[in-house]
């Protein structure tokens, strides 16, 4: 497949089946912002479930949290978002006044659009600024979160306190944050409103190497029981002078996207660099006494940190597949190919769809709605009678359903249906009684 296009297709396929729509898109659409459709919302949730699962419930000593997104403006004072840390370098163009990233530039001399000459680069913070109360001056001026983690550290001892933790433990919280991008672009992969997925664990200094090597390795094993195939990953150490500002180790998870290697995962050895600046700038200490060396120190952070949207284009290309000439060998269909989005079950938006064989027999039809009012309070289930049954599972395979429910004549007798699988095309009966209890088993594999 053509590499350039295949992004394209991806993202054609989300506009048609209501994974992704543009933001405003009446409007013509609104600055690179992108709205998830009745499909993109599912999957989105399954992420973050399947993420949530991952770093709370089978690890030991991760909870929760649901901070604000926004915040005092001293916590970015703190973070060291507001200085040069956290800006792009920008040029300008002479001629056409277009913008770029200089890092993105061949050539940081000439515009990529009309060749016109280029300014000299200037800094430009990506923090996104608002007001919060009626007065639009400098004191009433904040920020939307630019990382969800910083709610985290701000409540280091509020967490320790209610929840009576000991070092070392970790916080996990999914939320939006928001980025003014210069160029943001390929997508869903880079935008200005995304949603992270952030986990940040804290540890005595002395441990910090081993929990890093622990985090990164756990994080590689999530993307590879989600389906992402082990060539399609690889970890990119981040040498010292290209590092984010806090950080005093990184690397990058890499996924092999149709328009080349890129970061989805960071994870970060953050030192004490966070909860030492908080501790300065609030006057709150927030550093942590070990009652058993009687001794107090800033914990490290092991900072693991993924946007949930570029792990789900990820897996949207992993998982898209293009079939020629169709894949029934009975199938008379003219279509050249077909669409498969071989998800893994956990992620697909629908999990099952029920169909009657015939629209036009009632006793059909009855007999399906009755399935379907079965299996939709269990699972995200959808009802389908329209076109012939070929047509209604191929709907399905290009949006990655698992499993098609089948009611034909011998289930009015019977009291069964066919289970088709998706990836197998293979069908089975399975009676009506045990249908709930058969997908539960199926999904969970
Ligand atoms: N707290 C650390 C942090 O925010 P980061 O490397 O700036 O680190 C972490 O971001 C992850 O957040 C990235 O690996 C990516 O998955 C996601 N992310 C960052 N900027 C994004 C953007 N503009 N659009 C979509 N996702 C983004």
């Amino acid at each position: 497949m053509n590499i350039s296009n295949e992004l394209e297709k991806i993202a054609s396929l989300c506009r048609r089946k209501g994974f992704v729509f543009l933001s405003s898109e009446i409007y013509g659409g609104f600055g690179s912002c992108y709205d998830y459709g009745p499909l993109g919302v599912e999957m989105k949730n399954n992420i973050k479930k399947c993420w949530w699962e991952e770093m709370t419930r089978k690890k030991e000593k991760i909870v929760g949290l649901d901070a604000a997104i926004l915040m005092s403006p001293k916590v970015w004072e703190a973070s060291g978002h507001l200085t040069a840390g956290f800006a792009d370098e920008l040029v300008e163009c002479k001629k056409c006044h277009h913008r770029f990233r200089k890092d993105f530039l061949q050539d940081s001399h000439r515009c990529p659009d009309c060749q016109g000459e280029l300014t000299l680069p200037q800094k430009f913070n990506l923090m996104m600024k608002t007001f919060v109360g009626p007065v639009e001056d400098k004191a009433s001026q904040t920020y939307l979160r630019a990382e969800t983690c910083q709610g985290i550290y701000v409540n280091f001892k509020n967490v320790i306190n209610s929840m009576r933790l000991k070092i070392p433990f970790g916080i996990a919280q999914i939320g939006k944050a928001f980025r003014n991008e210069i160029t943001p672009g390929n997508f869903i992969f880079r935008t200005r409103e995304f949603e992270q997925m952030e986990m940040q664990w804290f540890c005595n200094p002395k441990d910090a190497d081993k929990f890093f090597e622990y985090f990164k390795k756990e994080r590689i094993k999530w993307y590879l029981k989600l389906g992402i195939k082990k060539q399609n990953l690889r970890i990119k150490e981040i040498p010292e002078k290209e590092r984010a500002h806090y950080a005093i180790r990184q690397i990058d998870i890499e996924y092999r996207f149709p328009f080349g290697w890129k970061e989805i995962e960071g994870v970060h050895n953050r030192g004490d660099w966070d909860l030492k600046n908080h501790s300065k700038y609030s006057n709150e200490d927030l550093s942590y006494f070990d009652e058993k060396t009687k001794n107090s120190y800033y914990p490290y952070i092991i900072e693991t940190s993924v946007g949930v949207e570029r792990a789900m284009l990820a897996f949207l290309c992993e998982a898209y597949q293009e079939i020629g000439g169709g894949r029934n060998k009975n199938n008379q269909s003219t279509k050249k190919k077909e669409i498969v989005l071989k998800l893994s079950k956990k992620l697909s938006p629908i999990k099952v769809a029920v169909f009657p064989l015939l629209k036009n027999k009632k006793e059909l039809v009855k007999k399906a709605k009755e399935v379907f009012k079965m299996v939709k309070p269990h699972f995200c289930s959808f009802y389908d009678e329209n076109d012939s049954i070929g047509r209604r599972y191929r709907r399905q395979d290009e949006v990655g359903t698992p499993f098609c429910i089948t009611i034909d004549f011998d289930s009015i007798k019977k009291n069964d249906v066919t289970v088709r699988d998706r990836n197998t095309m293979k069908q089975k009966r399975i009676k009506i009684k045990d249908l709930v209890s058969f997908l539960k088993e199926k999904l969970e594999e």
